[in-house]
């Protein structure tokens, strides 16, 4: 199934992805993933990213398109916990051409992936992304999204040798 709704001059198409559209959606990934968006190693944007989502969950492995043209794309997964009864969706990944932002192409994408979330039986939608993303924050608050909470993340760098306390035995 696929979703259209007008966007600048063209119909938007909201569709799932196929691999014929990797190539494209990984180099949008490219613009927008840079190392700046993310420095930490657990958000890295690879081609195994892609294909990992597709694998998995490939109904949640979204395109917008007018004509021929790739502008953006939504990937995400459900997620289930032991203990929980509830099912939740997690938006992995939502990029649009950087000269394509604010069009509306993302809010198409995460209109239709909630649709499939919640067809799926998702009861709610889990996002995440750097404090400082203000315009992507400002996205997802306009979705409705709320309950910010910030997350800290530590490193130890084994390769660099541990300083000997005075008066220790080795
Ligand atoms: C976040 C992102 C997907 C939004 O897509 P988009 O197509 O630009 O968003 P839309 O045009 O649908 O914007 C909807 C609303 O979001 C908010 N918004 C979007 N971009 C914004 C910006 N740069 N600054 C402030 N608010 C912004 C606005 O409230 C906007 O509504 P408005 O147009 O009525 O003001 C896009 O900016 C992007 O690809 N960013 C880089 C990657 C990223 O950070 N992804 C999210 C984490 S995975």
């Amino acid at each position: 199934m696929t979703e259209s709704a007008s966007v600048g001059n063209g119909t938007l198409r909201i569709r799932e992805m196929t691999i014929d559209d990797f190539p494209e959606v990984f180099h949008i990934g490219e613009e927008v993933f840079t190392a700046e968006y993310s420095q930490s190693l657990y958000r890295t944007w690879d081609e195994y990213e892609i294909t990992t989502l597709f694998n998995s969950d490939n109904e949640l492995c979204l395109v917008a398109e007018t004509g021929e043209s790739i502008l953006g794309f939504a990937l995400g997964t459900t997620v289930e916990k032991h203990n929980s009864p509830w099912k939740y969706g997690y938006l992995v990944w939502l990029g649009v051409h950087r000269g394509l932002q604010q069009g509306g192409v993302g809010s198409g994408l995460f209109k239709e992936i909630k649709r499939r979330m919640r067809e799926q039986g998702v009861r709610m939608i889990i996002i995440d992304t750097s404090a400082d993303n203000e315009p992507a924050i400002r996205f997802f608050q306009k979705q409705g999204f709320a309950d910010t909470q910030q997350h800290v993340y530590m490193s130890l760098n084994l390769a660099r040798k541990a300083k000997k306390k005075p008066g220790k035995k080795p």
